[in-house]
């Protein structure tokens, strides 16, 4: 049986996978493999060993009939055709809870290097631009006892709520179910979306991507918040309108943003928003450390040996699939 894996991913992981099984793997670090060789690969497949920069679409799972078992190597599987997989009976694995504490750290990073303009200071000392202490020279926003509002509450947010609470924060949060077992644990108030925009001095979008979340926070959204608010993202670009981010941005109607994740990814060196002062910009490295993304890559690699020899997958996306298997 044949498992395509879409990157090259870790030497000791793929030998797991090499052990019982041929495997095709892009050799690629960082560039995605084209699609028309990822539609040729798959047509002998069994496995497909996939991440968040590959489109996995109903073309793609017609192109692989022999096609067992998804797994992506990450938590979120937007980029993957849910209903044809469940339709085919393909099971889609993914990568929950062992990211999120990796994740919740890039966001904090992302929220204080933001807030007090981390990057844009280094750049300072190197355009060799300090000549002295300033009473307001590169002045920021207050994170200590400020007010944060999270907007999706699952694992991702869970840590973040307990990095704020060190910070002294009052934490607000939006979801689609009340998580009234967070809100005992924690100390986190329930707020309508329009209520935790208003009252927070940081937004932190951490909501999938669905047809709900979809530009979430589009210009109205963004006219709710605080002059001084700074806007956090570190789960997919499409859950806020762009355009209308940098727009307000431009117009100082929010103070900033900390963006890990975009529309379109990658962004390149034309984007609109690399031009502005107010942002700090990431190349979406949310889970992206040692640990995590060796773990992250295991347990990929082990939902597709589940999936290859019949055993149901621990974190599976999809359980209706195996109910179309019969
Ligand atoms: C990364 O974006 C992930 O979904 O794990
Ligand atoms: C700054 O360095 C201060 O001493 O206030």
């Amino acid at each position: 049986m044949k498992i395509v894996i879409t990157r090259r991913i870790p030497e000791i992981i793929k030998q797991k996978l090499d052990a019982n099984y041929t495997t095709y793997m892009w050799p690629e670090e960082n560039v995605p493999i084209p699609y028309e060789l990822l539609l040729e690969q798959v047509k002998d497949a069994d496995a497909l060993f996939t991440n968040v920069s590959d489109r996995i679409d109903k073309n793609v799972f017609q192109a692989a009939p022999n096609l067992k078992v998804v797994s992506t190597m990450a938590v979120g599987y937007d980029n993957i055709d849910i209903g044809e997989a469940t339709a085919r009976g393909i099971p889609v694995g993914h990568t929950p809870d062992v990211l999120s504490e990796a994740v919740a750290d890039l966001t904090f990073a992302l929220l204080l290097s933001t807030a007090r303009k981390v990057v844009e200071a280094m750049s300072f000392i190197k355009a060799d631009s300090w000549r002295g202490w300033g009473p307001m020279l590169l002045t920021g926003q207050n994170v200590y006892n400020s007010t944060i509002g999270i907007i999706g509450m699952g694992g991702i947010g869970k840590g973040v709520a307990k990095r704020a609470a060190g910070f002294g924060m009052r934490i607000l949060y939006h979801n689609r179910r009340r998580r009234e077992d967070m809100e005992q644990e924690l100390g986190v108030e329930y707020s309508s979306l329009d209520n935790l925009l208003q009252a927070s001095d940081f937004v932190v979008m951490l909501a999938p991507a669905t047809l709900e979340t979809r530009k979430m926070i589009g210009e109205r959204e963004l006219s709710l918040m605080k002059p001084t608010a700074i806007l956090i993202n570190t789960s997919r670009g499409s859950n806020i309108d762009e355009t209308a981010l940098i727009a307000a941005l431009k117009k100082r109607k929010i103070w900033g943003a900390g963006l890990d994740v975009f529309e379109v990814e990658p962004i390149r060196a034309d984007h609109p928003l690399i031009g502005l002062e107010n942002v700090v910009l990431l190349p979406h490295i949310g889970s992206a450390t040692v640990a995590t993304r060796m773990e992250m890559a295991e347990l990929t690699a082990r939902h597709i040996l589940m999936g290859l020899s019949g055993e149901r997958i621990r974190n599976l996306v999809n359980p209706e699939a195996y109910k179309m298997r019969g």
